[in-house]
């Protein structure tokens, strides 16, 4: 589910001014639209995406409008500025902080570009692991990179283990144990990913969840918004009673064509996508069609019940709640807490299977439930 406390979109245009460089091959955004139209291509370079993001200067005067609509916000409406604060509880690991202290300290600093800018702020923001407070701008979203392979943890041997599960370039990789990521722990860098980079729980084992989940493709470890760090990752592989290799993948930018027609430069760019208030007064990002842009990672839903043969499947409560039973224990997956493709009457309705799911698995026998709301 998406419900966002806030959605903040900068509104920045009148403040950039492009120089004549930008509408040369130097500007990203114009290789972009040259790949589109000349190759019908929607998935992009790294290094074309990177400079397309990156092509907006860092300007003092937007980021302290940024700082003072956010301040102001914050300030008025985020119920949770005190609970930020708070020492984490046992079992949470997050920064405590004083959200608005923290925002008026940008005040001070300098970035090279917008780009580093709004994502330092998106950082920030993170930091709250708070799922329903984040930060974003319709500039920075348009893409999703991609490796083409999606991973899973077992416990093999007493150890945790990270697998890919999906690798739709070279199938052979499926099922591998994924050994090291650039050369360190595998298990390590994922874990570290959840800590640092996903936002949706202020407790660790679920961003560890969340950060190996495919079914809602924006917060995983295989797939990103944010520029990835450098243009390839090696994934080194031990399958079977093989070596190890190295497979080296390049972050693959990909998007959809209704938002390639928006732009030909990074002005275009500018204008359409990350100030498109003048034309429409809806944000891009509520636009149904650019949520189409997650649907194209592969939405691997019934991943649990799909991938072992140990699990059986007790009960599928569309869309809302499945019930799951592994070795002598049960697993209630909880998709929502508020399935909001139903209408009330319909959810009522549903309440009745989603207990019958609880006595199917009180009738199996199982004493002990593992329940995670997705
Ligand atoms: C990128 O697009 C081209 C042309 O549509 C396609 O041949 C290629 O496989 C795509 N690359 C990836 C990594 O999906
Ligand atoms: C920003 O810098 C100015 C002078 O350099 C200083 O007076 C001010 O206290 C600083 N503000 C913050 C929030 O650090
Ligand atoms: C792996 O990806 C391919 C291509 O998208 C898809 O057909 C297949 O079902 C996927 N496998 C799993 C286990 O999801
Ligand atoms: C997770 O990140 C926080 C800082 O944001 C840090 O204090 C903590 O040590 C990290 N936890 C682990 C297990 O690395
Ligand atoms: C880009 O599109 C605009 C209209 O949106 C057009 O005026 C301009 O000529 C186009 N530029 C190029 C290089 O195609
Ligand atoms: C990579 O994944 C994308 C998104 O699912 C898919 O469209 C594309 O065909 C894949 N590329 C290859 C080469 O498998």
């Amino acid at each position: 589910f998406f419900t966002f406390l806030f959605f903040l979109a900068l509104n920045a245009q009148s403040h950039i001014i492009l120089g004549e460089a930008s509408v040369h091959v130097t500007d990203g955004c114009a290789r972009i639209h040259n790949e589109f139209i000349t190759n019908q291509k929607t998935n992009f370079s790294y290094i074309d995406v990177k400079d397309c993001y990156e092509s907006y200067p860092f300007d003092k005067a937007v980021a302290s409008k940024t700082i003072d609509t956010l301040t102001d916000l914050i300030g008025g409406f985020y119920s949770f500025l005190d609970k930020a604060k708070e020492l984490p509880q046992p079992g949470y690991d997050f920064r405590p902080m004083d959200l608005i202290a923290e925002l008026n300290l940008f005040r001070n600093k300098s970035y090279a570009t917008l780009y580093d800018f709004t994502i330092d702020i998106k950082h920030l923001f993170n930091d709250l692991k708070d799922a329903h407070t984040t930060f974003i701008s319709n500039c920075f979203e348009t893409f999703v990179f991609y490796t083409n392979m999606t991973f899973y943890s077992v416990v093999d041997d007493g150890k945790q283990k990270i697998k890919v599960f999906n690798d739709t370039i070279d199938r052979s990789n499926i099922d591998c144990e994924v050994t090291h990521i650039d050369g360190q722990q595998a298990f390590q860098i994922i874990y570290e990913y959840a800590n640092k980079s996903v936002y949706w729980s202020r407790d660790l084992g679920v961003r560890f969840n969340i950060a190996l989940d495919h079914a809602h493709a924006k917060k995983s470890f295989a797939i990103r918004y944010e520029i990835p760090e450098k243009p390839d990752i090696t994934y080194t592989l031990k399958c079977d009673n093989t070596n190890e290799f190295n497979v080296i993948r390049n972050w693959n930018a990909f998007t959809i064509s209704s938002i390639l027609d928006k732009f030909n430069d990074s002005k275009s760019y500018f204008d359409n996508i990350c100030n498109p208030i003048k034309e429409s007064k809806q944000p891009v990002s509520f636009n149904p069609k650019h949520r189409k842009i997650t649907k194209i990672i592969d939405n691997a839903n019934g991943i649990l019940a799909k991938q072992d043969q140990s699990v059986t499947t007790i009960r599928i409560v569309n869309q809302f709640v499945e019930f799951y039973k592994v070795k002598d224990f049960g697993v209630v997956k909880i998709i929502t807490e508020q399935p909001n493709t139903l209408t009330t009457d319909e959810t009522i309705a549903i309440f009745p299977k989603v207990i019958q799911g609880f006595k199917e698995l009180a009738n199996a026998g199982i004493k002990k439930v593992i329940s995670n709301l997705v």
